[in-house]
């Protein structure tokens, strides 16, 4: 079984003592890729170090729409738009998108998101998309965005909504990726979200360190490892064995982010994986 943990932060602090058996831990369950998100562009070194380090990580950059208060500024999108020009191993932009649970500057969060939407635009690239408390904002923003300038392919990361509003963004044409969110007993609804979304634009991630599934969620960290736990209860839902699960997923994610498997052998990717 190989699986892509579509969405992790390896630099936040708590990863920093044992990154190497981290890694081991995925290695092990069968993590052949990974895509690191990006809450705001200083992270950019460090993430460009921890896929030196571990050449199954791909990456992002963007900006947080929790970040967008201190952190937009004017010179913002350039910084993003050059740091995604500058390493051909980044493979998205994000995380970008809107949070509006307690949000005083939602004006601006859509501003950031629209700014972003348009380097993916002009990049080619996909977005990660963050949407808390803002699906009616965020569908309306996307098609007043589809109808000017184009369409934008992407992914509704760590992914919580109803069925009504998982249908609202197949429509326009995102994947949908379940975190470890799907396996909580009482997160029923989003389990229906995840009975509805076609086999071709399913993912699954961890958004580690948070998040840890059951029957991991005591753990204080969650890691790409447990993606499997996610793995394992979307097939339940879905009615599909675990390997089939993860051959569809590990598909979509090489689909959206344009990455490639390594050889059957588990040799590790070489620099030519990244021109495509
Ligand atoms: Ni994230």
């Amino acid at each position: 079984m190989r699986l892509i943990d579509t969405h992790v932060h390896l630099n936040f602090d708590s990863f920093q003592p044992d990154l190497d058996e981290v890694a081991q831990n995925w290695r092990e369950a069968g993590i052949v890729r990974l895509v690191h998100s990006c809450v705001e562009p200083a992270e950019f070194e460090a993430i460009q170090s921890i896929a030196d380090r571990f050449p199954e990580v791909s990456f992002a950059v963007g900006l947080h729409p929790l970040d967008v208060e201190e952190k937009w500024q004017t010179d913002t999108a350039q910084v993003i738009l050059a740091l995604a020009q500058s390493d051909s191993r980044v493979v998205a932009i994000g995380e970008t998108g809107l949070d509006f649970f307690k949000a005083k500057n939602q004006e601006q969060q859509q501003e950031a998101f629209w700014a972003q939407l348009e380097i993916a635009h002009q990049l080619n690239l996909p977005v990660i998309i963050h949407c808390r408390d803002a699906a009616a904002p965020m569908a309306g923003l996307v098609k007043r965005f589809w109808a000017e300038q184009g369409q934008v392919q992407g992914v509704m990361h760590c992914w919580s909504g109803t069925p009504e509003e998982t249908q609202q963004f197949l429509d326009l044409g995102f994947y949908i990726s379940f975190s470890g969110i799907v396996t909580f007993k009482n997160a029923v609804s989003v389990q229906e979200s995840a009975k509805l979304v076609p086999s071709d634009r399913l993912l699954v991630e961890t958004d580690c360190p948070f998040l840890a599934p059951v029957p991991k969620r005591g753990e204080r960290r969650n890691q790409p490892a447990y993606v499997r736990f996610v793995a394992e209860q979307l097939a339940h839902l879905r009615g599909i064995s675990p390997s089939d699960l993860a051959a569809q997923t590990t598909e979509n994610a090489c689909n959206l982010f344009g990455l490639s498997l390594p050889e059957a052998d588990g040799s590790l990717p070489t620099e030519s994986f990244y021109s495509g």
